[in-house]
C-alpha cells in the first residue's frame, strides 16, 4: 500500500471531527469551506493504494452497452468494485448511471462515486442549433440559456461532466470541427466560451442541475496544418497568445472546471506532453487548478506522434505534464503502477492529479449524494419539455443567416399559393440534430417539410428529394422541376450531412457536394423564384448557389425545432439578424481567409499586379464574418468618442446612433472594430473589440455605448510582452467586419 504523508493533516482532520455534519472526514463536502473540503481529501488520499489512485485518473469509455435488465453484468462493473475506474464517458441515462455508481458507492473499497461524462454539445436531448450557428446569434445570453438548459437536462439523466464548450478559434473551414466551436474570432470565441461556462456550471457547481464544463480543445486545435484534422499546429507564439488562447483564458476566468488536452502538436510538443503550457500556463501562470482530461485515447498517441517509446512512458510525460484523466488508453491504470512502484514516477505527481479528481467530485456534491438526485422520474419531467422546445425554436431563429435576398423576396406572404419543397434535406431529421447530438432522437426533430406541411396544409406543399447529397444521381430531377413548374417558389434544402463535418470530417473542397448545384440550376432554370436554404457545419463556397438563388439562408443544423424556425424566418414571423461567426470564401483555394488578417509589405490593390492577390480570383471573401441581412434597414451615424487622447488604463467610450429605417421591426448587430495603426510588430487590419444584439421598431433609433480599455489594445511583442503601445487607433462601427463608419483617437499612455 502506498502512503502519503502530508503536513498538518493530523490537525485539520481533528478539528474536522468536531464540526457538526462531518463524523466521517473522509467524506468532502461541497457545503464544506475549501480548507476542510482539502483535509478530507487528503485524508482519504492517505488509504488509498497506488492502484486505487491511478484508478481515479482512470476513465473507461462505454463500451458495448450498460443497458439491459438490472441483472446483467454492466460494463467496467468488475474494475468499479476494483476502484480501478474513477470515471465514464459516454455511459448516459437515470437508470444506468445509478446502477454504476451504485457498484461504487456500496461495494468498492472507498467507495468513491465515479464521475459521468458526456459530450453535452448544444443541448441534450433537446438539441439546440449547433455552436457555429449559435455563435453567430451574437447573444452570448443565448448560449448561456441553452448551456443552462442543457445541464438541466443532462444532469437529471445523470451525468456530471460535459465535455464543452469547445472554445477552439477555427480559421479553415477544411477542417470539419468549425462546426463545434465559434468561429474565428477570439472575442466573440471568448464571450460565447464564457457563456458557456456559466450556463453548464450553473450558480452553484454542487446544485444538482449543474454540470462540470470542460474548455476544449488545448491548444492549437483549430490551426491544424492543411485543414486535416489531428494535424499538426505552427504558430508564432504571438499567434498562440492573441488568437488561441484567449478564449481558454475566458473560460478560465468564468470558473471553468475543467480542460481538455487537444490531440494536435504546437510547434513539436504534443499537447498531452506539452507541460510549459498546462502546468506552466495553465495552471502556474493563469492560478487555475481545475481538472485536465486526455482527450480519447490522447495518452496513448504521444507513442504515434513519436514522444513515447511505450506506454509508461506515454502515461509518465502526460502525467508529468498535468494531464490529469486519462481517457480510454487505460495506461495510467495499467502501465503507471510499476513506474511508481520502482520510483521513476513520484507519487507526488500522481498525487496531485487524484486530488484534483476528488476535488471536481466534492465541488459537484458527489460525497453528499452521489447520484446527485437523479433518478428516472427527474429524468422523465426535466427532458424535452415544452420550455425547452420552445427555447431550441427561439435559439434557432435567433442563429438563422440571411445571406441574399434579391429584390426582398422573403419574407414569403402566408398567403402564397403552393411552395415546392425540395431538396436532400427538406425532410432529413439528422440534418436538424447536427453532429454531436447529445442524446437527441430523430423522431423529436421537426424537418422543413414537416412544418412547412403542418403551416401551409399537406395540399400547398409539393415535395420533392431531387437528389441524394452525394453522387450524381439525376434520375429525381424530373420530379423536382415539375414541383417547381407547379408551385409559386421554389424552397431548395441543400448542404451537406451532418457526418460530413465535425471530427475526422475534412473536406478538401467547399463546394456543395453531389448534384446539388446542378439540381439548383435546374430549378433556377424553371424560372420560378429559388429560395435556397443551407444546412450545413461550415463555411462552404457557395456562390454559383447563390447565383442560382432568389434568396440564400444559412441555417446550419438548427437543432430539433430547426424546421419550424426556418418557417418563422421565411414567413417573417422571425426576422432573421444572425451573422456569419466564420468567413466563407469564394473558392477553397483562398483558405485561410478571416477578417482580422495583416496588411501586408503590399495590401491587395485591383490596378497594382505587384500586391497581395490572386490572378484568377478576387481577394475579397464571399461573404466576411459578421455579415448577414435583415428584413429590415439599419442606419448609422453620429459616432462619438469620448476622449481624443487617452491613458490606456482609462475607460474610453464609443457610441453610435443606430436607426431602423425599413419597414419592419428587427434586431441589429451592432459590431465595433479597431485597427492599431502602428506597432513595433504588426497588427490585424481590424479587430472586433464590442458587439451588441439590440432591437428597434420601425423609425426606432438607439444610442450604442462601448467602452474600451487596455485590454483592447493589448498584444504581444516581439518579446513576448503583453504591451499597450501608444498611438492612433481608428475605430470602426457598423452591421460586419466591413463596417465603414469610422473614427480616431490615441492612446497616450501604456498603462
Ligand atoms: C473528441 C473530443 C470528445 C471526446 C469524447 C474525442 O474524439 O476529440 O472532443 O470530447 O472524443 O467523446
Amino acid at each position: 500500500m502506498s502512503r502519503v504523508v502530508i503536513a498538518g493533516i493530523p490537525a485539520l482532520i481533528a478539528s474536522m471531527l468536531l464540526l457538526p455534519g462531518h463524523a466521517n472526514a473522509a467524506q468532502c463536502s461541497a457545503a464544506a469551506t475549501p480548507a476542510q473540503q482539502t483535509a478530507a481529501i487528503h485524508a482519504l488520499m492517505m488509504r488509498m493504494t497506488t492502484a486505487e489512485k491511478l484508478g481515479q485518473l482512470n476513465q473507461l469509455g462505454a463500451q458495448g452497452s450498460a443497458t439491459g435488465p438490472k441483472k446483467q453484468r454492466l460494463v467496467g462493473e468488475a474494475e468499479i468494485a476494483a476502484g480501478e475506474v474513477g470515471s465514464f464517458l459516454g455511459v448516459r441515462g437515470a437508470d444506468q448511471t445509478r446502477r454504476l455508481q451504485e457498484v461504487a458507492v456500496t461495494r468498492s473499497r472507498l467507495k468513491i462515486p465515479l464521475l459521468f461524462a458526456d459530450d453535452v454539445i448544444h443541448g441534450y436531448r433537446t438539441t439546440f442549433p449547433v455552436p457555429l450557428a449559435e455563435a453567430g446569434s451574437f447573444d452570448p445570453d443565448l448560449a448561456e440559456r441553452t448551456a443552462r438548459i442543457a445541464a438541466v437536462e443532462a444532469s437529471a439523466s445523470g451525468i456530471h461532466w460535459t465535455f464543452a464548450p469547445m472554445v477552439d478559434i477555427a480559421r479553415d473551414p477544411r477542417w470539419g470541427r468549425v462546426v463545434e466551436g465559434s468561429g474565428e474570432d477570439p472575442y466573440l470565441g471568448s464571450l460565447m466560451a464564457a457563456a458557456r461556462v456559466r450556463g453548464f456550471q450553473g450558480r452553484k457547481l454542487s446544485a444538482p442541475d449543474s454540470l462540470l464544463a470542460t474548455a476544449k480543445h488545448f491548444v492549437g486545435y483549430g490551426a491544424a496544418e492543411g485543414g486535416r484534422d489531428y494535424n499538426i499546429a505552427s504558430m508564432s507564439p504571438q499567434t498562440l497568445y492573441d488568437v488561441y488562447l484567449p478564449p481558454f483564458n475566458a473560460a478560465v476566468k468564468a470558473g471553468v472546471g475543467s480542460v481538455m488536452a487537444s490531440f494536435n502538436e504546437v510547434d513539436g510538443t504534443p499537447m498531452h506532453a506539452n507541460g510549459m503550457l498546462i502546468n506552466g500556463l495553465l495552471r502556474k501562470q493563469w492560478g487555475w487548478n481545475g481538472l485536465v482530461v486526455s482527450d480519447y485515447t490522447g495518452v496513448m498517441e504521444l507513442l504515434h506522434h513519436g514522444v513515447a517509446a511505450n506506454r509508461g512512458d506515454a502515461g509518465e510525460r502526460a502525467l508529468r505534464a498535468g494531464v490529469d484523466v486519462d481517457m480510454v488508453s487505460e495506461i495510467y491504470a495499467k502501465d503507471l503502477p510499476q513506474r511508481v512502484a520502482s520510483g521513476h514516477l513520484p507519487l507526488g505527481i500522481v498525487d496531485a492529479s487524484v486530488e484534483r479528481v476528488l476535488v471536481a467530485k466534492c465541488r459537484l456534491g458527489l460525497f453528499d449524494d452521489p447520484y446527485r438526485g437523479s433518478d428516472a422520474a427527474r429524468e422523465r419531467a426535466s427532458i424535452l419539455t415544452a420550455e425547452h422546445r420552445h427555447a431550441a425554436r427561439d435559439a434557432a431563429g435567433r442563429s438563422i443567416v440571411l445571406l441574399k435576398n434579391a429584390h426582398d423576396v422573403l419574407p414569403l406572404s402566408k398567403d402564397i399559393g403552393k411552395v415546392a419543397v425540395i431538396g436532400p434535406l427538406a425532410d432529413e431529421p439528422w440534418a436538424m440534430l447536427g453532429n454531436w447530438p447529445g442524446d437527441g432522437k430523430p423522431e423529436d426533430a421537426v424537418t422543413p417539410l414537416a412544418a412547412l406541411k403542418k403551416s401551409l396544409g399537406e395540399q400547398r406543399v409539393a415535395y420533392a428529394r431531387g437528389t441524394g447529397l452525394l453522387g450524381d444521381d439525376h434520375s429525381g430531377f424530373d420530379a423536382a422541376i415539375a414541383a417547381a413548374k407547379s408551385s409559386g417558389v421554389v424552397l431548395l434544402f441543400v448542404g451537406e450531412g451532418p457526418e460530413m463535418s465535425a471530427e475526422a470530417a475534412s473536406r478538401s473542397s467547399l463546394d456543395l457536394p453531389g448534384n446539388q448545384q446542378a439540381l439548383a440550376d435546374a430549378l433556377a432554370a424553371t424560372g420560378k423564384p429559388v429560395i435556397t436554404i443551407l444546412l450545413n457545419g461550415r463555411p462552404l463556397s457557395v456562390g454559383k448557389l447563390a447565383d442560382a438563388s432568389s434568396a440564400l439562408v444559412e441555417a446550419w443544423f438548427p437543432g430539433i425545432e430547426g424546421g419550424n424556425a426556418i418557417g418563422d424566418v421565411l414567413f417573417g414571423d422571425v426576422n432573421p439578424a444572425a451573422r456569419l461567426a466564420i468567413t466563407f470564401p469564394r473558392t477553397v483555394g483562398q483558405v485561410p481567409i478571416y477578417y482580422a488578417h495583416k496588411n501586408t509589405g503590399r495590401p491587395p490593390s485591383a490596378g497594382e499586379k505587384y500586391t497581395s492577390k490572386y490572378i484568377d480570383v478576387p481577394w475579397t471573401p464571399l461573404y466576411p464574418f459578421g455579415y448577414g441581412l435583415s428584413y429590415t434597414a439599419f442606419s448609422y451615424g453620429d459616432l462619438k468618442i469620448s476622449s481624443t487622447r487617452i491613458m490606456a488604463n482609462r475607460r474610453q467610450k464609443v457610441s453610435v446612433t443606430v436607426t431602423n429605417t425599413g419597414m419592419r421591426a428587427g434586431d441589429e448587430v451592432v459590431q465595433l472594430y479597431l485597427r492599431d495603426e502602428v506597432a513595433s510588430v504588426t497588427r490585424p487590419v481590424r479587430q472586433l473589440r464590442g458587439f451588441r444584439r439590440i432591437h428597434l421598431d420601425v423609425g426606432e433609433s438607439r444610442v450604442v455605448e462601448f467602452e474600451l480599455g487596455r485590454d483592447d489594445y493589448a498584444f504581444h511583442d516581439a518579446a513576448m510582452h503583453d504591451v499597450v503601445e501608444p498611438g492612433r487607433f481608428d475605430v470602426f462601427i457598423g452591421g460586419s467586419s466591413e463596417a465603414t463608419l469610422k473614427g480616431s483617437f490615441e492612446v497616450v499612455s501604456t498603462r
